[in-house]
């Protein structure tokens, strides 16, 4: 019987799908992450396929233990910067990612968080229950900055920053892109053709636009900026985005500009975030993924003197319920990583990684 470890509940359906396969599946109930010598011990037990979230380190000491007998790591989330990439190309494991199926969830949810910074949402619903609501006044206490209208730099341009542009070109913002690795001209192209629709037709007043730009005239021309690019380290690509946000890009801001964060914690430099929000060189942050979760209670992101301009997150822009749980591997993360996993084990395709639509590291198994 084929054997699966699951470091996280991946929810009833799509565990039970897996159960129905015949397979037996063991999962660690958590809610945290089971240390990393529990999964080397399970590898090395010899199970078929490893199922794991973005909170578990994978690299060759796993891979090691599991040679001749672990099948596939199948990830629930599209991020994988917590797979060796090159370790589990060395040991020919495929993984998988669960891409596409949160693509709509993750851009709501930051645009929902772009809508809750810039119109202080989050204050106003705090007066209201202080008891700290005086009267209705035309600008006392505080008033927002609208959105529609504005200008937005989204910087990465793959599924997730395309779907936050769709969000956005919705809300008759203007939108400078920007992209070091992979630029999309066609979809560009697309919604500048509906934006001069929505304009011609009278269902927009103004009308709107949408262009590549160099990444200073992003930053220096957004009134906000949201970021949508992969975490890469120097030791793996030659276009690094850890700490890509850093003092110097914040200094490039407009003081009235927001930053929103639904990408991955280590591209922003939190200390110098922290830094730029006390000393109002920028207007305020939503954040939902951080350089260590959960949060740590010293982060300087926590302190109360910018808590009116800093909104933070439990890293759950796909948490939505059929976004995590749908067992269809077209809706569902969970649904998608076993389908992933039953790819492999079945051996689908032929048994091919390389032809499976959820392996990530498919140049393993190309043939050269
Ligand atoms: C979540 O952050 C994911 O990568 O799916």
């Amino acid at each position: 019987m084929k054997r699966i470890f699951a470091t996280s509940r991946i929810g009833d359906p799509a565990e039970n799908r897996l159960r129905e396969h015949g397979y037996e599946l063991e999962v660690f109930q958590g809610p945290e992450a089971p240390p990393k010598t529990l999964i080397i011990e399970k590898v090395k037990s010899g199970i078929d396929a490893l199922i794991t979230t973005l909170r578990d380190p994978i690299d060759a000491e796993i891979f090691e233990v599991g040679k001749g007998s672990l099948k596939v790591v199948a990830q629930i989330a599209v991020g994988f910067d917590n797979i060796n990439r090159a370790d589990a190309n060395k040991y020919k494991i495929p993984f998988t990612n669960t891409a596409d199926v949160l693509t709509e969830a993750t851009a709501e949810f930051g645009f929902f968080m772009l809508g809750m910074l810039a119109r202080k949402m989050y204050s106003s619903e705090r007066l209201v229950r202080d008891g700290k609501w005086p009267s209705w006044h035309p600008f006392l206490p505080f008033l927002g900055d609208e959105v529609t209208g504005k200008t937005i730099a989204i910087i990465g341009t793959g599924r997730i920053g395309l779907a936050m542009i769709k969000k956005c070109s919705g809300f008759d913002m203007n939108i400078l892109c920007y992209d070091p690795a992979y630029q999309n001209h066609n979809y560009i192209a697309s919604i500048q053709a509906v934006m001069d629709l929505r304009h011609a037709t009278g269902v927009q007043k103004e009308r709107t636009w949408i262009k590549y730009v160099e990444l200073e005239e992003a930053m220096r021309g957004a009134d906000y900026v949201s970021i949508h690019v992969p975490l890469l380290l120097d030791i793996e690509t030659d276009k690094p985005t850890y700490h890509f946000i850093n003092e110097k890009m914040l200094k490039l801001m407009k003081p009235t500009a927001y930053l929103v964060n639904t990408s991955r914690g280590p591209v922003v430099d939190e200390k110098a975030l922290a830094k730029a929000l006390k000393d109002k060189v920028i207007a305020g942050a939503a954040l939902d993924v951080f350089e260590k979760e959960p949060l740590p209670a010293d982060s300087p992101l926590l302190d109360p003197e910018i808590a009116d301009r800093t909104r933070l997150f439990h890293h759950f822009a796909s948490g939505g319920q059929i976004t995590r749980l749908s067992v269809d591997p077209d809706k569902g993360m969970a649904g998608r990583t076993a389908q992933a996993v039953i790819d492999v084990l079945e051996g689908n395709y032929g048994g091919d990684p390389a032809k499976m639509p959820y392996v990530v590291n498919k140049e393993a198994f190309e043939e050269k």
